[in-house]
């Protein structure tokens, strides 16, 4: 079976599951933690290279306080609670985002578990904390724009390439597969740029019900899939018989 390299996913309806069973929108999150942990596992089980999950987007700051807090304070426990089965896992932590905007709660904890996996090779798994595709962008500009300012980068060979070396997922695979669970079809600010030829899937499960069983089926989906960057239907299968 055709495994995706690099899984992303938009990991939307914590919200609403927890108001549909009468619950504080928190508890959506809460549970949605355990989804974490659980497709973590399976990912890593599978043989997944590369998770990214969006955990916290830019724009969700001006949500209620309380709900930051919590969404805070559940990141400290994951990131706790997990370290040692990340450790084991040989299972590599990274962070993409503004995470200076992150409380020092998060990021200490955060540095610590980034720094104590950097050298592990199975599997990358990537949060996006403080995350949007746009800002990423343009982080992305601001530094190439100053390295042609200081004349370490000619304007005029600015390629695909060149600019890719600037984003914060630079190094990872590109991304094959991305899913977004509740039924929303939107991108949401993800990942913008590296999206350009994934597969979407937009999965009509909330994301707290979300668990590896629905990830199988993802998988499953994608594999039945024909991938054909820009060519020909016919010039793939040339290409699989040459
Ligand atoms: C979107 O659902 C989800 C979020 C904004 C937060 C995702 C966070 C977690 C799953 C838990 C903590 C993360 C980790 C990595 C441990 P929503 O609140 O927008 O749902 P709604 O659209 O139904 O309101």
């Amino acid at each position: 079976m055709t495994l995706p390299r690099h899984v992303g996913i938009i990991m939307d309806g914590n919200g609403r599951w927890a108001q549909s069973r009468g619950k504080p929108r928190l508890e959506g999150h809460r549970v949605g933690a355990d989804s974490v942990r659980d497709i973590t596992r399976a990912s890593r089980e599978i043989g997944i290279e590369a998770l990214t999950l969006y955990a916290f987007s830019s724009q969700n700051w001006l949500r209620p306080i309380d709900e930051v807090t919590g969404l805070m304070q559940l990141l400290r426990e994951f990131l706790i609670d997990e370290r040692s089965e990340i450790l084991d896992n040989q299972i590599r932590l990274e962070a993409i985002g503004d995470i200076e905007k992150l409380p020092p709660f998060v990021t200490e904890p955060l540095h610590e578990l980034r720094a104590a996996s950097a050298n592990n090779t199975k599997m990358v798994l990537t949060l996006a904390l403080s995350y949007g595709g746009r800002e990423s962008i343009a982080r992305a500009v601001r530094e190439l724009g100053r390295d042609v300012a200081a004349g370490k980068l000619a304007a005029e060979t600015i390629d695909v390439d060149t600019f890719d070396r600037y984003l914060p997922t630079h190094g990872l695979p590109p991304v094959d597969l991305l899913i977004r669970t509740s039924g929303e079809q939107r991108i949401s600010n993800f990942l913008l740029w590296e999206i350009a030829y994934a597969e979407l899937m937009f999965i009509d499960v909330q994301w707290p019900e979300f668990r590896r069983e629905h990830l199988r089926t993802c998988l499953d989906q994608y594999a039945a899939r024909e991938r054909r960057f820009g060519l020909t239907s016919a010039q793939l299968t040339s290409d699989v018989e040459s």
